[in-house]
């Protein structure tokens, strides 16, 4: 693990739709740090399963595929393999399929060892995700974990996916709740030392400067 004493690394977790991304990509913007998004390194790993025809129930042939699949995620692109898959990983068939992907330990260590490499080579940044607090970078110069309730969490998702309507969006966020707080492996927790925000009703301006007064 790069050492979180001489870098600085920020954490947010937190379920579908609590303002992780917003929030994580301001934030990062206002500290001159780079931001990663590592959900869309499980959502790519998935893509790459599917266009291969790898079924991800079988977790030999997609942990072998996590090792050996090209991901760049950061600058707001996502190449898997060098294939544009920006729109696809947000798709209805990565987001059905991606719960399963990410329940895989051997996907898990492949993904968590990229990730700290990630920081290592940016020197630090803005991460998140489901783990990063408890898992990745424990040691993180500030930890937190968003929520909202389910029914903004559904609106803000509803909002994002023109396509579908709002009663599938929550159905689907409550059905991905439930797979990564319930699965074995590094299950969606806030960490002991983590600052629990409920962004709700909070403005993203606010959350930000508020994040920014308790950097250490
Ligand atoms: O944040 P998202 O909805 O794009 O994440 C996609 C899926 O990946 C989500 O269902 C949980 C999983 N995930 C994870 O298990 N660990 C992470 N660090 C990030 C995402």
């Amino acid at each position: 693990m790069p050492d979180s004493e001489t870098i600085t690394v920020i954490a947010i977790d937190g379920p579908a739709g609590s303002g992780k991304s917003t929030v994580g990509r301001r934030l990062a913007e206002h500290l001159g740090l780079d931001y990663l998004d590592t959900g869309a390194m499980y959502r790519g790993v998935t893509f790459a399963a599917l266009r291969r025809g790898i079924d991800p129930a079988d977790a030999a042939d997609v942990a072998r595929l996590a090792e050996a699949v090209e991901l760049d995620v950061t600058g707001g692109i996502v190449l898997v393999d060098g294939v544009d898959a920006t729109i696809e990983i947000r798709g209805p068939e990565v987001t059905r399929a991606v719960s399963l992907v990410a329940a895989n330990p051997a996907v898990r260590t492949e993904m968590v060892r990229r990730q700290r490499a990630w920081a290592a080579q940016h020197g630090g940044g803005v991460l998140e995700g489901r783990d990063i607090g408890t898992v990745v970078f424990p040691d993180a110069a500030l930890k937190v974990y968003l929520t909202a309730s389910p029914e903004v969490r559904a609106q803000r998702r509803a909002k994002e996916v023109t396509d579908l309507d709002y009663a599938t969006v929550a159905a689907d966020i409550a059905r991905r709740d439930a797979a990564d707080q319930g699965r074995e492996a590094s299950p969606l927790t806030e960490a002991a030392d983590a600052l629990v925000v409920d962004t709700s009703d909070l403005a993203i301006d606010e959350i930000v400067a508020d994040l920014v007064r308790r950097l250490p």
